[in-house]
């Protein structure tokens, strides 16, 4: 079971640094002036690669855990609190994926302010996934 958590823990780290970095090239292609094409360009190729790179990770992190979870029994209110923001957590990294969409395609309206302030999210859900896993708080 420790080999399981060990793996589980290390795909979830690589998933959540995608999903870190991730919104700062939303931030920095939010304030790209429209006639720097080449720098644009580069933000987008390092975004696309970026989410298809978090995403891949994010299957291994969530199948482990959840090899964890039914395989050995956990269970209790936080294993649940802990199941629903993951379920958030998976709703940020689709969000990332559809906000670098509307990059793609020329429709962004938001500003950089805004993907700054959406960047702490993922943060904060991490932090509280964490905090549910190891103290088990109830
Ligand atoms: C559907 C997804 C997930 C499931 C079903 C799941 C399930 C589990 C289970 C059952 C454990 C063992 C708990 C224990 O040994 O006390 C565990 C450990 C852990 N999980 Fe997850 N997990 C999931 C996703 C995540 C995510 C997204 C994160 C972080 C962002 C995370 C962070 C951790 C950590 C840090 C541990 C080690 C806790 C410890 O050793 O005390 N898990 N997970």
């Amino acid at each position: 079971m420790l080999w399981i958590k060990a793996f589980h823990v290390l795909f979830v780290m690589s998933w959540v640094a995608g999903l870190f970095y991730l919104p700062r090239i939303l931030v920095n292609l939010a304030m790209v002036p429209a006639d720097s094409v080449a720098e644009r360009d580069r933000l987008l190729l390092m975004g696309r690669k970026l989410l298809r790179f978090s995403t891949l990770l994010a299957v291994p992190a969530i199948a482990l855990g959840a090899w964890l979870w039914l395989g050995y029994g956990f269970s209790g209110a936080w294993m649940h609190a802990k199941l629903f923001l993951v379920l958030l957590l998976v709703g940020y990294h689709h969000g990332c994926s559809r906000l670098l969409r509307k990059f793609e395609q020329g429709r962004n309206t938001r500003s950089h302010r805004w993907f700054r302030v959406f960047n702490e999210a993922s943060v904060f859900l991490v932090f509280g996934i964490i905090v549910l896993v190891v103290v088990k708080p109830f």
